[in-house]
């Protein structure tokens, strides 16, 4: 069997796949399918300071190869996850990314003053819900920054930096967030969408807009993490519709060091493991030893 064993910064992920934010909450239910241990990595619901009841409105439709979901970041807040999940989530024998929105700067700080006092060991710093009022600071190369340098200076933890796909150059967003002490990034969070109900001639969603996850958004990923691999020297987790091993592995040859799953599980819980199995099969029938070995190989053809 290969080698699926990788590393972000001095944290060692036994495989790269990783279950994303906001789509098993913080795992309890999640630990019915299977053990949470054979995960490289789970990203826990973005976290807030205070308790959010999310958006009003309805939240969630499917629609062709994805879904569209507007839930605004609803959570019970940094006290509650420190005090009645983390320790819970510690003990799961996987690497616990836990994922902190804040409504300005001050906010973040808090979380991460929070966070400090726990053995958490890893921060995906989300500055780029696409379902809260207002434009993320992850949407500005100026925002990224500031926002990076503040979290670094007070953090000696593992800083991932998990970017927004709805910007012009995804690439220079990264740059900022390297060049401000991430890291790694993670990308991309859901892409900026809309449905309308034609009976009642209103948006679907209380937000009018919504955002995109699935299947349909892969290519668009793929692309990004591509992108973000030729502007920066720090590691990416590649995130969007990855459902197969086969995808997996594209995203790890565009570049990406860890993959993460989302959308995937509403339809089979067990897409991660079948993801894991599937790279190793694929390695094994190549000869390849080591999954670190196929990292960013991708060949782009001379124009
Ligand atoms: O609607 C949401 O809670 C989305 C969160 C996120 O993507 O960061």
């Amino acid at each position: 069997m290969a080698n699926l064993k990788v590393n972000i910064k001095d944290v060692e992920f036994k495989n790269p796949v990783i279950v994303t934010s906001g789509v098993i909450g913080y795992g309890r239910e999640y630990e019915e399918f299977f053990d949470l241990s054979k995960l490289g990595g789970l990203a826990t619901k973005g976290t807030t300071l205070h308790k959010r009841n999310g958006n009003p409105g309805k939240r969630i439709v499917e629609v062709p190869s994805g879904l569209l979901f507007s839930v605004g970041l609803q959570n019970p807040g940094i006290d509650y996850y420190i005090a009645s999940e983390l320790p819970n989530l510690l003990s799961k024998g996987t690497n616990i990314l836990s994922n902190i929105a804040g409504n300005d700067e001050a906010e973040y700080c808090k979380i991460v003053e929070k966070l400090n006092e726990t053995d958490a060991p890893i921060i995906e710093l989300n500055i780029s819900c696409p379902n809260t009022s207002g434009a993320p600071l992850g949407t500005s190369c100026e925002g990224t920054e500031r926002i990076t340098k503040i979290i670094r200076e007070m953090t000696d933890k593992t800083l991932i930096v998990k970017l927004s796909p709805n910007v012009a150059d995804i690439g220079e967003i990264a740059k900022a967030a390297e060049s401000s002490g991430a890291d790694a990034v993670s990308l991309i969070n859901s892409i900026h969408a809309m449905k309308i109900d034609i009976n009642t001639r209103r948006p679907f969603f209380h937000n009018n807009v919504g955002a995109y996850s699935g299947e349909a958004i892969f290519p668009i990923a793929l692309r990004m993490v591509w992108e973000v691999a030729n502007a920066v020297n720090i590691p990416i987790l590649g995130i969007g519709g990855v459902t197969t091993g086969e995808e997996a592995i594209q995203m790890i040859m565009a570049g990406a060091t860890c993959v993460e799953v989302g959308a995937a599980i509403f339809r089979n819980p067990y897409a991660p493991l079948q993801i894991i199995d599937e790279i190793n099969a694929w390695l094994d029938a190549k000869g390849i030893q080591d999954i670190n070995e196929i990292r960013g190989v991708v060949q782009p053809w001379e124009r």
